[in-house]
């Protein structure tokens, strides 16, 4: 079984990993596709002012930050993310924002929080359990953490409903499956229904959010898709078949006449009255 250690996202230590992370994720936070999809999953959250909210694997906190503005003026933001040097871009963005007041970071593990029961009303995850060995073991310490009829969102992505156009479908098919074995689970977003139940959740709802770019203007994932080619190369697809698959969707895309989507699940659920 793989295990969390595995996983590039549990390993950002040095200052190098932390800043091209860091880049990646300032990067997936500017497509707008991923603005339009932030809309939709923090509805599902529905953070109000007053609200004491949780995002475990925070990152460089820039969802905490959209969170915090809505629980103002006397809500707050705790941001938490093994990551001290990740954290430390959240600090910096939320100084930079007039927000300090309003979040608190924690470097810590979400399978293991350092908080005692009910101490919050809203817990969440973006993109987070698809890097973690136990992503139940997270549910159930956000289950703990946020009191009684309190709400937590989950929200994955599922790597195999990645559909691009052009180019050939084998070399697509072939890319896309070296993607998902390059997480640790790669098809977690199917599955977050499923583990929110089986930790005894109530109230369980599914959004479905598709990702669509089509316009050359704003090519985001397809930045994104390009990293992939090493990737694909790694686990055996020829370089060759790659440079014609990559040279016809870049092709494409300066014509404007390319499709990408990529669906992920914001996943929400009551903790129950008497959990
Ligand atoms: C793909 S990034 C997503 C970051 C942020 N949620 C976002 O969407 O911008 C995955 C994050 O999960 C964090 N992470 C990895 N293992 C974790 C764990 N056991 N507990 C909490 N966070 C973890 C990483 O440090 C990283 O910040």
């Amino acid at each position: 079984m793989r295990m969390s250690g595995d996983d590039r996202w549990a390993r950002l230590e040095d200052d190098e990993a932390v800043r091209a992370a860091a880049e990646r994720l300032d990067q997936f936070s500017s497509f707008p596709s991923e603005k339009l999809a932030r809309e939709r999953y923090l509805a599902s959250l529905d953070p109000g002012p007053g609200d004491r909210v949780l995002e475990v694997g925070a990152g460089t906190g820039d969802i905490s930050l959209d969170i915090a503005r809505r629980v103002a003026p006397d809500g707050a933001v705790t941001a938490l993310d093994p990551s001290a040097g990740l954290l430390r871009h959240a600090r910096e963005h939320a100084r930079r924002d007039g927000l300090e007041d309003r979040i608190e970071t924690v470097v810590g593990d979400a399978r293991a929080l350092p908080w005692t029961e009910a101490r919050f009303d809203r817990a969440f995850d973006h993109w987070v359990l698809l890097h973690v060995d136990s992503p139940a073991a997270v549910i159930e310490e956000l289950k703990r953490v946020v009191r009684p009829g309190g709400r937590i969102v989950c929200v994955e992505v599922d790597w195999e409903t990645l559909v691009v156009h052009p180019g050939d479908p084998r070399v697509t098919r072939r890319v896309v499956r070296a993607n998902v074995e390059r997480q640790l689970d790669g098809r977690m977003g199917r599955q977050l229904a499923s583990l929110l139940r089986g930790c005894g959740f109530s109230d369980v709802e599914v959004v479905p959010i598709v990702d669509v770019e089509s316009e050359a203007a704003s090519p985001g994932w397809l930045e994104f898709l390009e990293t992939r080619i090493p990737v694909a190369e790694e686990a055996g697809v020829s370089r060759r078949a790659l440079e014609k698959w990559w040279g016809g969707i870049r092709a494409a895309a300066a014509r404007g006449d390319y499709f990408f989507s990529l669906t992920q699940f914001a996943v929400s659920a009551s903790v129950p009255a008497h959990s």
